[in-house]
């Protein structure tokens, strides 16, 4: 393919590099003179290791070259790969100038150029920028329709400066998303070359993986961080703790957490944070993100709140009250805590939850229970449909199995507000359901 990479940076010249290995006939287009002429006497305009060689082998090849000219590049192409620049200024809005431009640029060259062409963006975009922004510059300025005339895709760039060769060669995973299947066919036989496994998304779900990757890296270092300070204050050897806790494979390192749902709770999570976090204090050591993981979770709870009395029912059923599916342990449940809210706003509230048995509760946890919500046995019923009836708004607080299919036991006018996803299967083809966050 012909390709017009726009934005000799980073990303720009490593794609561009590497798609010209692979017998592709690369134009990178930079604003930057000084890159452009670098690049034509066969030097990486960035320090990279293995892309001088790669960009030398491209020039002496003739499948590389750099221009000015945006118009002609793109005209030339059967592809053009945006990787502009999309910096933060301080109060960490996104400068989207850059990308804003070429679209105009690349707009007004396809207007003039017969033929379908592909617009792949790899720049890091906040959610939307693809559809919301760059689709409509594109359309207004060529006069043509994206979907028809051309296609545009997002495929985040996952690369790592440093090992960014390795990386986009031999990609752990690729991500795409597309205008339609014609664009999603074109790029996945541009990236699908480089093996590893693809993954076809939206566009939105694309653009934000990115930003959800990059902030799971930076809290992993945070975290990680934080552990050592915590360590050192109390004189434990933070590796060789980091280092045990990197061997559970099936909790610690893995996907296990990972799926948005309810807030946590339990007779552990929150009790150890806080032994933690108070210690800390205790020591003069600050750890900011481990001191909000409660209130963060606190929040999850308000959110869950706020999305019931945003249905303006008076009845609601509870499925579930231990924190977790399968114990009575009722301990900092945060659903628990949903009831007591509830109540405490005036709505009648049934609950469900058939581990639960109010005589059977001992110790500690009938205390906490029993403080919570006096009448507790009051409100559980033994069966779903006790639960259901009479019931405007339907709330599963846990991942009880027996509740995956509820949604099929609704009459109509009741609304699903399903906190921990285990029914989430229902939610094609079933209005009345809604998940806390998907
Ligand atoms: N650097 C990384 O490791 C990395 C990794 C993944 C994703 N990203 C994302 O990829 C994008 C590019 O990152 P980068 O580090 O390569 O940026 P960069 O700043 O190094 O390069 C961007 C290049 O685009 C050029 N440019 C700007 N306007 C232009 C125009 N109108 N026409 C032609 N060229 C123009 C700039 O002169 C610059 O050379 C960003 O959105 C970034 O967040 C970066």
């Amino acid at each position: 393919m012909r390709i017009a990479v726009i934005g000799l940076g980073y990303v720009g010249s490593v794609a561009g590099a590497c798609l010209a290995e692979l017998g592709h006939d690369v134009t990178f287009v930079e604003v930057n003179a000084v890159k452009v002429e670098q690049l034509n006497a066969g030097f990486s305009p960035v320090v990279e290791a293995g892309l001088p060689e790669l960009i030398r082998n491209g020039c002496d090849a003739g499948r590389i070259r750099a221009t000015d000219d945006l118009g002609e590049a793109v005209t030339a192409a059967d592809v053009s790969l945006i990787c502009v620049g999309t910096p933060t200024g301080p109060t960490g809005d996104v400068h989207l100038q850059d990308l804003e431009k070429v679209a105009a640029q690349i707009g007004h060259a396809l207007a003039g150029r017969p033929g379908w062409q592909l617009v792949v963006l790899t720049s890091t975009v906040p959610p939307g920028t693809t559809e919301g922004l760059v689709v409509p510059i594109l359309e207004r300025e060529s006069g043509k329709v994206c979907g028809v005339d051309f296609g545009v895709a997002f495929s985040p760039e996952f690369l790592r400066e440093g090992a960014a060769v390795p990386d986009f060669r031999q990609p752990e995973m690729t991500v795409l998303g597309a205008s339609d299947p014609t664009a999603m066919a074109a790029v996945r036989e541009l990236y699908g070359a480089f093996g590893g496994r693809v993954f076809e998304t939206s566009i939105p779900a694309a653009e934000t993986v990115k930003l959800a990757a990059n902030a799971w890296h930076a809290l992993k270092v945070t975290f990680a961080n934080e552990m050592g300070r915590f360590c050192s204050s109390e004189g434990v050897d933070s590796r060789a703790v980091m280092t045990l806790l990197q061997q559970d494979r099936k909790l610690n390192v893995s996907a296990a957490y990972l799926n948005p749902g309810y807030a946590f709770g339990g007779s552990c999570l929150p009790k150890d944070l806080r032994t933690l976090t108070y210690r800390a204090r205790v020591h003069g050591v600050e750890l900011p993100v481990l001191e909000n993981v409660l209130r963060s979770n606190r929040a999850q709870v308000e959110f869950a709140l706020a999305k019931i009395e945003r249905y303006g029912g008076h009845r609601v059923a509870v499925l579930g009250l231990a924190f977790k599916h399968g114990t009575d342990d009722l301990r900092e449940s945060p659903i628990l805590e949903l009831v007591e809210r509830l109540l405490g706003k005036g709505h009648e509230v049934a609950v469900h939850d058939e581990s639960v048995s109010v005589p059977r509760l001992v110790g500690a946890n009938r205390e906490h229970a029993l403080r919570a919500i006096p009448h507790i046995a009051c409100l559980l019923q033994p069966e779903v449909s006790d639960v259901l009836i009479g019931a405007d708004v339907v709330v599963i607080g846990q991942g009880n199995p027996a509740y995956r299919d509820v949604v099929d036991r609704l009459v109509p006018g009741q609304r699903l507000l399903d906190l921990s996803g285990v029914a989430a299967g229902s939610r094609d083809g079933h209005p009345e359901y809604e998940g806390l966050s998907w």
